[in-house]
C-alpha cells in the first residue's frame, strides 16, 4: 500500500511538475556574483585562444619559460613523506610543529615571546584563512572596533573585513603622483584616527604597489602607534619576495616588537613556499602571558571549528619538514631569493625595453617598487586596451604581477605598454 501510494505520488508529482517548482524556487532570484577582480583576470586569460596571451593578473610565481614552479626543497620533502603521510585529523590549530617554525619567521629565530609561550598562534588556511580568522575574532571581542585598511590594498581585504561584519576604514598609502608612499598623509591618519584603532599593514611587499615605508619610516610609524595605542596587524603574504631575505623582510615586524607591542600576524606560504593550493599559513596574536595566549588560542580554535573544524595535514608537513631540516631550509632560502632576483631582474628587463621605445613617460617606479608587482599608473581603460588589443591580462587598477614577465614576453609587453601609454 505504501509502495502504491509513493508510486502515484511521484506520477501526480511529474505530471504537475509542482515539486520541480518547489525545489528550485527559493534561489531563483540569486543574481551571478561581480567577477573576483584579480582571479576574474585568470579565467579571462585561460578562455582566451591567443597564442600571444600573457598573464600578469594574479600573483603567482613562474620561471622564465612562464611556468609554474614546485621548488627542490618541497620536492624532496614530498619525495621523503611520500607513504609515509597518515590521513588522521590536525588538531583544530593545526601543526604544532609547523606553527613553531613558521612563528620563529616572523618573530625571530630566538624571539623571547615564542619561548614564554606568550604567542596564540594557529596554523590557517593561508593568508587569507589567517585574515579571516582574525577578523572573526575582532568581531567577537572587539565588536564594536573598525579595521583601517590602507589605500590601496589587496581586494580581498575588503571582502575579508566585509564578510566579518567589521566596518572599515581607509588610510592614505600610496602617492599616484610620485608613484611612491604618501609618508605624510599616512602619518596623519594614523595620529587622526581615534586612540586604540586597528590598522592593517602589509609588512612587506605591499600588494597591489610594490611600495614599502622605509626602515626609518616604520620606526616613525611604530612610534605613533605607541603614542595612540593603536594595533597593528600585519599581513606578511611575501615574506622574502621583497629583498630574497625572509629574516629582512620581517623588520617592520621586529621594529614593533622591539617596541613592545602586542601585534597581530598572519602569514602564507602560497608564494615563498609555492604552496599556492596547499592552503597553509599561520595566524598569531602576541599576547601578554603565557595565559591569555592560552585563552585566546582556545577562541580562535572555537572559530575555526565550525567553519572548517581543523586545517589541511599535508602542506603543513611540506613546511614543518623544510624548516624543521637544516639543509633542507637552506635550500628554501636559496630558492626563495632566485625566486626574488628574477622578479628584480624582469623589473629592469621591462623598464629598458619600454624606454628603448622612446615612451615619453618616467618608468623610474618600475624598478623603485619591490616584491611580486608593479604598480603601472596604468589606467583601467588603458588595462582594457592591453587586453583586448594585445591578449594581456592584468588587474583593472594597473597592477602587473612581475612575476608572470619572462625574458620570453617583456619585449611583447613593453611594446604594448607603450603603445596604449605614449599618448596619454
Ligand atoms: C594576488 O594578489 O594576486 C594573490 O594574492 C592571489 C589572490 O588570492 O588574490
Amino acid at each position: 500500500m505504501a509502495f502504491r501510494g509513493l508510486a502515484s505520488w511521484r506520477v501526480a508529482r511529474r505530471s504537475s511538475g509542482l515539486g520541480a517548482r518547489w525545489m528550485s524556487t527559493w534561489w531563483r532570484s540569486v543574481e551571478p556574483a561581480p567577477k573576483d577582480p584579480i582571479l576574474g583576470v585568470t579565467d579571462a586569460f585561460l578562455a582566451d585562444p591567443s597564442p600571444n596571451k600573457v598573464n600578469v593578473g594574479v600573483g603567482a610565481y613562474r620561471d622564465d619559460n612562464g611556468k609554474p614552479v614546485v621548488l627542490e626543497c618541497v620536492r624532496k620533502v614530498e619525495r621523503r613523506i611520500a607513504g609515509n603521510l597518515n590521513m588522521e585529523y590536525l588538531p583544530m590549530g593545526g601543526s604544532v610543529k609547523m606553527v613553531e617554525e613558521t612563528l620563529k619567521l616572523a618573530y625571530g629565530e630566538n624571539a623571547e615571546f615564542i619561548n614564554d609561550k606568550r604567542i596564540a598562534a594557529v596554523q590557517s588556511l593561508s593568508g587569507t584563512g589567517a585574515c579571516r580568522l582574525f577578523a572573526d575574532f575582532q568581531k567577537r571581542f572587539r565588536p564594536d572596533s573598525q579595521i583601517y585598511i590602507p589605500v590601496p590594498t589587496w581586494a580581498n581585504h575588503h571582502n575579508i573585513w566585509r564578510d566579518a561584519e567589521v566596518p572599515q576604514r581607509t588610510f592614505h598609502y600610496y602617492h599616484p603622483e610620485s608613484r611612491g608612499l604618501d609618508f605624510a598623509a599616512l602619518m596623519d591618519d594614523i595620529k587622526n584616527a581615534p586612540n586604540g584603532s586597528f590598522f592593517l599593514l602589509h609588512a612587506c611587499a605591499h600588494n597591489p604597489t610594490g611600495v614599502d615605508p622605509s626602515e626609518e619610516q616604520w620606526r616613525e610609524i611604530s612610534y605613533q602607534f605607541k603614542a595612540k595605542g593603536h594595533f597593528a596587524f600585519f599581513d606578511m603574504a611575501y615574506q622574502g619576495f621583497a629583498s630574497g631575505d625572509p629574516e629582512r623582510d620581517a623588520k617592520s615586524i621586529r621594529i614593533f616588537l622591539d617596541d613592545g607591542h602586542l601585534i597581530g600576524i598572519a602569514q602564507s606560504y602560497a608564494k615563498n613556499m609555492g604552496l599556492y593550493g596547499q592552503r597553509v599559513g599561520c595566524l598569531s596574536l602576541l599576547c601578554e602571558d603565557e595565559k591569555q595566549a592560552v585563552a585566546v588560542k582556545s577562541q580562535l580554535q572555537q572559530l575555526a571549528r565550525p567553519m572548517y573544524s581543523n586545517p589541511p595535514v599535508h602542506g603543513a608537513l611540506i613546511v614543518s619538514t623544510i624548516l624543521g631540516d637544516p639543509e633542507l631550509k637552506k635550500i628554501w632560502l636559496k630558492e626563495v631569493k632566485v625566486m626574488a632576483d628574477r622578479i628584480i631582474g624582469m623589473r629592469t628587463a621591462l623598464r629598458e625595453n619600454i624606454e628603448k621605445l622612446g615612451s615619453p613617460l618616467s618608468w623610474e617606479h618600475v624598478t623603485n617598487q619591490i616584491g611580486m608587482f608593479c604598480y603601472s599608473g596604468m589606467t583601467p581603460e588603458q588595462v582594457d586596451r592591453l587586453r583586448n588589443e594585445f591578449h594581456i591580462y592584468m588587474t583593472r587598477n594597473g597592477r602587473i604581477s612581475m612575476a608572470g614577465v619572462t625574458t620570453g614576453n617583456v619585449s611583447y609587453l613593453a611594446n604594448a605598454i607603450h603603445e596604449v601609454t605614449k599618448s596619454a
